[in-house]
């Protein structure tokens, strides 16, 4: 199985020539370097359109709707975004947690969405506004619970699966990445979730990543871990170089380990 990594570009950057610099300079390291890591960028909706065609790189979103269409202002239907090439989509963020009050059952109604329009959800989990760290095992054992809700096994593994704990976020106040030790285990207990619903051998096959302040001078202690599939990034997705070291990074280890 490939490693993967994503950039959560947020709410940035603020233009599209801005954005085109970032994709084409990806792009350009992606062609000249022989990479088997699965990468994929979610820039903002209205960026999407640009990147439609893209031949190293694939496309994601940091959000959709949990309706396949209507009244629902402001929106974007799963229908919509496959039209862009979209294929990804990141589910459960805590930023959309905290900031826009998104429960665990819209998550799972985005998820299902997700799921009949044959779009991967990238579901986050660690993302309880105010959770500890000595808490995420519970946190993410019921937020697994609550939004994978009616999800057959089948569904269960096509989704990826990101342990990002809120405090490990790079914005947050006070954010510190979480350890690789931790980051592990906490991916080691989300694969014996995923246990009990299938066979071992089957769960491993799904890719369980880590985010929260993954960046060049960290992400070696994360990708030395073969647990940990890849990584989610935010800030350091906004700097090339920076992102093409993560993705050297659990290439080569993904090499190394083979
Ligand atoms: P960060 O963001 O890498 O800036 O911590 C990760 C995320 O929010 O997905």
């Amino acid at each position: 199985m490939n490693k993967l990594v994503v950039g959560n570009w947020k709410m940035n950057p603020q233009t599209i020539k801005e954005a085109e610099e970032l994709v084409q300079h990806i792009e350009k390291k992606l062609t000249e370097g022989e990479i088997s890591t699965d990468v994929v960028i979610c820039p903002p909706f209205v960026f999407l359109a640009k990147f439609a065609h893209l031949k190293n790189i694939k496309l994601g979103a940091q959000n959709l709707s949990w309706a396949q269409e209507g009244p629902l202002t402001g929106e974007i239907s799963a229908t919509e975004l496959k039209q862009l090439g979209v294929q990804y989509v990141i589910l459960g963020h805590s930023e959309r947690r905290m900031n826009l009050g998104e429960t665990d059952s819209v998550v799972n109604a985005k998820l299902i969405e997700a799921m009949k329009r044959n779009l991967t959800p990238i579901l986050c989990l660690g993302g309880e506004p105010g959770a500890i760290e000595k808490e995420m095992k519970i946190v993410v054992a019921k937020q697994f619970v609550r939004c994978t809700k009616g999800l057959t096994k089948d569904d269960l593994k096509k989704i990826v699966f990101a342990y990002e704990p809120i405090w490990a976020i790079s914005t947050m106040k006070k954010s510190k990445p979480a350890s690789s030790e931790h980051a592990r285990d906490q991916i080691e207990h989300i694969y014996q979730i995923l246990a009990r619903h299938m066979p071992e051998h089957e769960a491993r096959g799904i890719r369980v990543i880590y985010g929260g302040t993954v960046n060049q001078d960290n992400v070696n202690k994360y990708a030395k871990h073969p647990v940990i599939q890849g990584a989610l990034v935010g800030a350091a997705s906004l700097d090339p170089d920076n992102f093409w070291e993560i993705i050297s990074e659990f290439d080569r280890e993904s090499i190394h380990k083979s």
